[in-house]
This record gives structure tokens, C-alpha cells and sequence, in this order.
């Protein structure tokens, strides 16, 4: 049985205030599922990650970064590292979002690189992937995906327990208009064949796929009773306090 995960990418949205009466609020409303399955995981900026760590100690919920920089420390100005992120600690972090691939231009070899300073960092990386409305009407769509998945994946060795992956088209990102439930099956299936041509059947088949884009509580349940989905990446529903733990209800109840 794979974990169910149900991960918060709050993007450029809320400062350390905002962040802990998030907290305050969302905890109490988790109530008898604050356990580990689903893990919930919570991204905020940077400039959050130490209150939203502090806030939620003596509960289940992880905190991840939304990006990284593959070297330690060093003249990389702007830049934050896996030892930075675990200090305020991130068990997890965000790597190739879409909205770094096209609005900061990221590249597949960078996101390679911050994969493994993830791992060697001991951070479990959310990798990104996902087509743009353009490849889908081309009939690209696959073809893009496995492309991305073969040059992050590169010459990276992973575990059962170290790698999570989200199909999130960037279509259906912020645009309220989500993937059918049937596509989202058939893309998160398709990436679970690459895991395994990549790796072997036994560890595709353990590590956790997870769907995003415009993902809110009216939606969860017919994404989590899908054969290969395994949770969410959630953007602007995860913003509400109320609604995120609606999402986790749901994703807990399957
Ligand atoms: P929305 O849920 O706002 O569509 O964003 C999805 C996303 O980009 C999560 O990483």
C-alpha cells in the first residue's frame, strides 16, 4: 500500500503572521486525522518556514521548501540550500514547479541538479511534471512528460521513500479548470510505467503520484479513487484554513 500524501504549495502567499493563524485554525479542524496517512505537508515561502515549523510541532504536519539551490552554501546570491531548508525544518521540498519552468525559465539539467542536492541533503523532492495546453492539443502531452522525468531522474539512484512525483499540466494550474479524473489516471499511470523503465516495477509501483491543478475539496474524491493517484498538490484551495482540511478529509475517507 502506497502513502497518501497531500502537500500545500502556497506560492508567493502569506507572511509569517498570516502563516500561524493559518496554524491556529487548521490544526484543531484536522481533529482525529492527525496521523500520518495522509502525511501533510505544507510549502510556504521561504521567509514562513521557521513559524509554520514552529507552529506545527506536536502535530503530524511536515513543512517542505518550494525550491532549493544544488550547492551547500557559497557565493549564490538569492539562492537557499538543503541545509538551509532542513535547519528550519523542511522534510520535504518543491522542485520544478511549473511556474519556475516557464516564468523563471528553469531548465530540466537544473532541476536534475536540485534533485540531488535533495537527496544528498536528506530531503524528500516533489518533482513536477506536467504539459502545457499547447503539447496536449498537439497530442505532446506524453511525450513531454516522459522527457522531463528522464532528465530529472537522470543518473539518480532513489528509494521507495525518497521521491514523490505530481502531474500537474500547467492547463489546468490556477485556471479553476482541472484534469478529468480519467486523464489525471491515465498521464499519473503513464508516469508510473516510466518509474518503472527507469528503475523496476517494485519501486514505481511504492512511490506516491500525486495530481495538481485547481484541486479543491469538491474534486478531491473523484481524483483519490483513481488506481494510481495518490494525493495532491494543492495551490489556492490550500490558502483556506477550512477548505485544505476539507481536501485532507476527503483524501483520509478515499
Ligand atoms: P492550483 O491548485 O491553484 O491550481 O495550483 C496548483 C499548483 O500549482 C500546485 O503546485
Amino acid at each position: 500500500m502506497r502513502k497518501k500524501v497531500i502537500a500545500a504549495n502556497w506560492k508567493m502567499n502569506k507572511n509569517r503572521g498570516e502563516a500561524e493563524d493559518y496554524i491556529n485554525k487548521f490544526l484543531p479542524l484536522l481533529g482525529n486525522i492527525n496521523a500520518t496517512d495522509p502525511e501533510v505537508i505544507i510549502c510556504p515561502p521561504f521567509t514562513s518556514l521557521q513559524t509554520l515549523h514552529d507552529a506545527v510541532q506536536g502535530s503530524y504536519v511536515k513543512t517542505g521548501g518550494q525550491d532549493i539551490f544544488w550547492e551547500t552554501s557559497g557565493a549564490f546570491t538569492g539562492e537557499i540550500s538543503a541545509p538551509m531548508l532542513t535547519d528550519c525544518g523542511c522534510s520535504y521540498v518543491i522542485v520544478g514547479h511549473s511556474e519556475r519552468r516557464h516564468i523563471l525559465d528553469e531548465s530540466d539539467y537544473n532541476i536534475n541538479r536540485k534533485i540531488k542536492s535533495s537527496l544528498a541533503g536528506a530531503l524528500i523532492p516533489i518533482l513536477c511534471v506536467g504539459e502545457t495546453l499547447q503539447e496536449r492539443q498537439n497530442d505532446l502531452a506524453r511525450q513531454v512528460v516522459k522527457d522531463q522525468m528522464e532528465k530529472a531522474l537522470l543518473g539518480i539512484d532513489i528509494t521507495a521513500g525518497n521521491l514523490i512525483v505530481a502531474y500537474e499540466p500547467v492547463w489546468a494550474i490556477g485556471t479553476g479548470v482541472n484534469a478529468s479524473p480519467d486523464d489525471a489516471q491515465d498521464m499519473i499511470a503513464f508516469i508510473r510505467e516510466q518509474l518503472s523503465q527507469l528503475y523496476n516495477p517494485e519501486l514505481a509501483s511504492a512511490i506516491p503520484i500525486l495530481y495538481g491543478g485547481s484541486v479543491k475539496k469538491a474534486n478531491m474524491h473523484d481524483f483519490i479513487i483513481k488506481a494510481d493517484i495518490d494525493g495532491a498538490l494543492v495551490g489556492s484551495a490550500s490558502l483556506d484554513p477550512r477548505e485544505f482540511s476539507e481536501i485532507v478529509r476527503s483524501v483520509k475517507n478515499g
